[in-house]
């Protein structure tokens, strides 16, 4: 394992309890706070997808837009946010997904994206996968391949990973 990962890992700070009782939450606020740890993380998403023909970074709000950008930026891709509903002013294409209670839903801006581009779908982590799932049909709906999606950190007994069938998922730390 490269080494950095130990680094980036030890940087996430786990909050028991948050936002309700039983939930350990994974807080990547920390893993900013380290300047090193947060350049190691994006540099080991460069160096991964540089030279994978990747034309777009599709962040997912909020915690795919602090490290989408930076990683869009350094492999020389536009960045796409795809949204909470009701903020993107411009018309968009939606997606729902469900939620442990309910459901969500995700929002693109028409034309932002071509038919035919190649995309890295980027979030800070994965669950149950079904926001990084939204994501995905949101894409392929417009005719874009998703070449790949990268989270930081994967909570993998949730299975998140099983939901995304075909597509590859690559995570820096995984967590148990
Ligand atoms: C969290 C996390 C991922 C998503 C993963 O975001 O940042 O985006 O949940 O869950 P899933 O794999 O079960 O779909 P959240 O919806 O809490 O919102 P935020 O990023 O805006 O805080
Ligand atoms: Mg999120």
């Amino acid at each position: 394992e490269d080494p950095r990962i130990a680094r980036i890992s030890s940087s996430i700070r786990i909050i028991p309890d948050f936002p309700k009782p039983g939930i350990m939450f994974q807080d990547i606020t920390t893993l900013l706070l380290d300047p090193k740890a947060f350049k190691d993380t994006i540099d080991l998403f460069v160096e991964r997808y540089k030279d994978k023909k990747i034309s777009v970074v599709a962040g997912i709000e909020a915690r795919g837009f602090i490290f989408g950008p930076p990683i869009a930026l350094a492999i020389g891709a536009k960045f796409v946010p795809m949204r909470k509903p009701r903020k993107l002013p411009g018309k968009v294409i939606s997606e729902e997904y469900s939620l442990e209670y309910g459901t969500d839903k995700i929002e693109m801006h028409v034309g932002a994206v071509q038919e035919g581009e190649r995309a890295l779908v980027v979030d800070d982590l994965i669950a149950t996968g079904g926001t990084l799932c939204a994501a995905i049909r949101l894409l392929e709906r417009v005719g874009v391949t998703v070449v790949e999606c990268a989270c930081v950190i994967e909570l993998e007994e949730l299975k998140g990973r099983e939901k995304l069938s075909d597509k590859p998922l690559f995570v820096l730390v995984s967590s148990t």
